[in-house]
């Protein structure tokens, strides 16, 4: 029973009415505010900037010190110590494998890598342009065609089943979708491969040579899909959870997660930083952009830079930023001009008033995407690349509300258009 309470006076209300003021184990109180409704008032709050929509015990943001932690883990000593499938198992079990358990977690993801032949049906319908977000949305949807008829959500052995489905096939499509672009045939996993070894397998094999993948490049694109692993509440997890919210299958949820994530104010800014990194094209343009970035009537914002809940440097962007330059350095492009006019803009933008007032820093986006050019991937391919990593997360979010009681999420709103009137004539 809450001990706290927070009481709200509401002109023309006549009593003061008491709400229970709940504490986290870490992080900001929170104000239940369930019983408003039987007072004939809503909360309002677009965006959801105050709102905290679920508790869970997965991922804690401390936006203003820049912390991020998976299960009490700080980002920076997963990063450096762990590896994408473990963190994988952490964000869903609640607790770090043991070697037996982390052994067979591996072996489970590797045996669901492959996806139905039929699967491969369904790009020879995308036009060879599509992007290949749009045929990822498509084909992670269509998964429920091949499994969701024997799923019963309330059976946690069968979430289980669905999250490690998810998790081991998306490499899998999301190389499809790179393959259907470039025209060249579809590569099978292969088992003797760690995921992150396997997915650039997939990406840039072909049937005519032997796999090789450089370790360091796979080490890299490891990191990376931790580092993008999980995220608390953000738009597209809070989607994953409204959708799950209504019962639907695990497949649509992650599509639907997909779709959220492609925004470029959310996942889809790691390719838009690229594009602004060409259009600025050279560092003597800097000044520009920065200017067209402040300026209001200039819709320009500098993607890769400001955050709804860090207000401090992005711990990710911290850790991707190091990356960057042991890549870059292994495939002898250092002095790669996008790297260096990355630096001077976030030099330049750290010192302006305007990004320092609004405390607006690099994030997880704003050297992703170098990376991943480095590594060969195409700038469209770079979302698809978020959605890999974040996919764990969010079925994670979606196996942790099935596991407690939950209601269909339905929000409100504050009306503001015709009140009743009757139709002419
Ligand atoms: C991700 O939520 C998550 O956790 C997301 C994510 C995850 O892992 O899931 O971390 C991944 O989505 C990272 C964010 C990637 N997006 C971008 O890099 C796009 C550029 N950034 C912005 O569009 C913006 O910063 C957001 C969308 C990230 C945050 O938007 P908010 O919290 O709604 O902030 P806001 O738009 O209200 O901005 C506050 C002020 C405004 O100025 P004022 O009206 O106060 O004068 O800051 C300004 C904004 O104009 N501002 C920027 C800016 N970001 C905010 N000005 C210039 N360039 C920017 N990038």
């Amino acid at each position: 029973m809450s001990e706290k309470k927070a009481r709200l006076s509401i002109d023309g209300i006549e009593e003061t009415i008491e709400l229970p003021v709940y504490a986290g184990s870490t992080g900001p109180d929170v104000v239940d505010v369930r019983s408003l409704v039987g007072q004939g008032v809503f909360t309002y709050d677009p965006g959801f900037v105050s709102t905290a929509a679920c508790d869970s015990d997965i991922t804690y943001i401390d936006g203003g010190a820049g912390v991020l932690l998976h299960r009490g883990y700080p980002i920076e000593q997963l990063a450096e110590k762990s590896n994408f499938l473990e963190t994988c198992y952490l964000l869903l079990n609640g607790e770090l494998p043991t070697a037996n358990e982390r052994e067979a977690f591996e072996n489970t993801i590797r045996y669901h890598t492959m996806v139905d032949e039929a699967i491969h049906q369904f790009f020879r319908g995308f036009p060879r342009t599509a992007h290949p977000m749009a045929m990822l949305c498509g084909v992670v949807g269509a998964l429920s065609a091949f499994y969701h008829d024997n799923l019963d959500i309330d059976n946690p052995e069968h979430r289980l089943l669905a999250a490690h489905r998810v998790i081991a096939k998306m490499p899998t499509l999301a190389a499809m979708c790179y393959k259907h672009g470039v025209g060249q045939p579809f590569m099978y996993p292969q088992n003797s491969m760690g995921f992150a070894e396997n997915f650039l397998h997939m990406m840039f094999g072909t049937p005519c040579e032997e796999p090789r993948v450089s370790p360091v490049l796979a080490k890299a694109m490891d990191t990376l899909f931790l580092l993008h692993a999980d995220h608390e509440q953000n738009a597209s997890t809070s989607t994953v959870r409204l959708a799950g919210s209504t019962g639907t299958n695990p497949y649509a949820c992650i599509a639907s997660g997909i779709a959220a994530l492609w925004g470029p104010a959310h996942g889809g800014a790691n390719e838009a930083v690229l594009d602004m990194l060409y259009e600025i094209g050279d560092e003597s343009r800097i000044e520009e952009f920065i200017q067209r970035a402040k300026d209001k009537d200039d819709p320009f914002r500098l993607m890769g830079f400001g955050h709804r809940v860090y207000k401090n440097y992005d711990p990710r962007a911290t850790v991707i930023r190091g990356i960057c330059d042991e890549v870059l350095e292994e495939l002898g492009s250092e002095n790669d001009p996008l790297l260096r006019i990355a630096k001077k803009l976030e030099k330049i933008a750290l010192e302006d008033e305007y990004f320092i007032e609004r405390k607006l820093f690099p994030n997880v986006d704003f050297y992703s995407g170098i990376i991943l050019k480095a590594i060969g991937i195409p700038t469209s391919m770079f979302t698809v690349i978020f959605a890999t990593g974040r996919t764990p997360g969010w079925i994670a979010h979606w196996h942790e509300m099935l596991s407690e009681s939950y209601r269909i999420g339905r929000p409100r709103q504050l009306y503001k258009g015709y009140t009743k009137r009757d139709y002419p004539g």
